[in-house]
């Protein structure tokens, strides 16, 4: 019944689009119109700038945080990590944005942030070490989800294992455009790095 509970609530917090609304309320702009069409913080940057971009990323990791966080709150006797595969699952496919969202990246570091900030602070250390090498953010997303399974191995946590698993298996699978265009040559790298 907690699972049921916490699950709904972590989905429904999930499923608020940051990115929707930044665009919407700041500049008037739907970004689900504009660059990849992504409600997510990297086209939130690409359209809309360092500012809306840091905020749409923040906001997004935050939820995912706060939503793996509330069962602790109440001492429900749940797996913070499984209640934040929920919030991960509501941003990727929102209540509030017609199903279509983000590509769980942000949302599922904050999740992870939840339950161990050493993990998260590797994986923030892993994107950017990739980012910096190959210029693109899908590829650093997905190299950070697999690199964090194997973090979670090292340290032999089973709850990690599975979780980082199942929610590095929805990265990749929501980054098939982008890995199609990376094969392509066509996926846009970032400039400023
Ligand atoms: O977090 C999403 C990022 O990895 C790719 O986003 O907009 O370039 O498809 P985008």
């Amino acid at each position: 019944m907690e699972y049921i509970v916490f699950g709904i609530i972590a989905y429904l917090i999930g499923s608020i689009p940051f990115a929707l609304l930044v665009g919407k309320i700041g500049y008037k702009i739907d970004i689900r119109e504009h660059g990849s069409g992504n409600l997510g913080g990297t086209n939130t940057f690409r359209v809309l700038g360092i500012k809306a971009g840091l905020i749409v990323t923040l906001s997004d990791i935050l939820k995912g945080t706060l939503a793996a966080r509330i069962p602790a709150f109440f001492d429900a006797d749940v797996n913070l990590l499984v209640i934040g595969i929920f919030a991960v699952v509501g941003h990727m496919y929102p209540l509030f944005a017609k199903f279509k969202g983000g590509k769980a990246v942000a949302t599922s570091g904050g999740v992870i942030l939840a339950v161990s900030p050493l993990v998260f602070l590797i994986m923030l250390a892993t994107f950017f070490l990739v980012l910096y090498l190959s210029k693109y953010v899908s590829l650093s997303s997905m190299v950070t989800g697999i690199v964090t399974i194997g973090v979670s191995i090292f340290i032999q946590h089973v709850g990690l294992i599975i979780v980082t698993s199942i929610l590095t298996a929805f990265v990749i699978y929501r980054h098939r455009s982008n890995i199609k265009r990376i094969i392509d040559g066509t996926e846009p790298k970032i400039k400023w790095m």
